[in-house]
């Protein structure tokens, strides 16, 4: 007989989860996204969690932490109504669906309180992901972190559309 795999479960961020939220940020970044971003620019990425503004961001948005056993695995942000600004789940839980968790929970909540549609500066590891969910491509941008340029690209969903 298999054992039952542990159910993820999602609760609020917590000022004391920025440790554990710092490092699941720097492991998904450096394992997931190698094939997309050169090594320079993952570590300006990654050096991001360092900050001070790191933890105030979390906190200012609307985070939520998704938990394996009561372990975080994973988290993502919701920036006022309609705008997701973080999504990462660590590399050993990948493709366990524990993003479509916290996409669908986002969702939800970007809808309960009055957008109609929800938008994302996605990575370009992230983006097959959102586009999986039904978010499109609307334009491509490049950002400066720790003096590394880095392209994302603006996706954008209709809520409450079908996928
Ligand atoms: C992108 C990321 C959040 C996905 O997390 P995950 O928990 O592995 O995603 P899920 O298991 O919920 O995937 C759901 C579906 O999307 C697909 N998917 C996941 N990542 C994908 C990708 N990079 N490209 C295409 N499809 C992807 C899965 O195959 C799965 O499809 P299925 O339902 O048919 O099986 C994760 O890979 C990550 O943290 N990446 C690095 C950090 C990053 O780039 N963050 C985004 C910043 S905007």
């Amino acid at each position: 007989m298999g054992q039952t795999l542990p159910k993820p479960a999602l609760r609020p961020f917590l000022p004391a989860d920025v440790p554990v939220v710092a490092a699941i940020f720097a492991s998904a970044i450096e394992e997931l996204t190698g094939d997309d971003y050169s090594e320079a620019q993952q570590e300006a990425w990654m050096a991001a969690a360092e900050e001070d503004e790191f933890g105030r961001r979390l906190a200012s948005d609307l985070t939520l932490v998704a938990t394996l056993d009561g372990s975080p695995v994973g988290f993502a942000s919701l920036r006022g109504n309609d705008h997701i600004s973080m999504l990462y789940v660590h590399p050993a839980v990948s493709g366990q669906g524990i993003a479509t968790l916290l996409v669908d929970a986002l969702e939800k909540l970007s809808g309960g309180r009055g957008a109609t549609s929800l938008t994302v500066d996605a990575s370009d590891t992230a983006q097959g992901f959102f586009a999986k969910r039904g978010y499109t491509a609307q334009q491509r941008n490049s950002v400066t972190i720790n003096d590394e340029w880095l392209a994302n690209t603006t996706m954008k969903k209709t809520l409450g559309a079908p996928q």
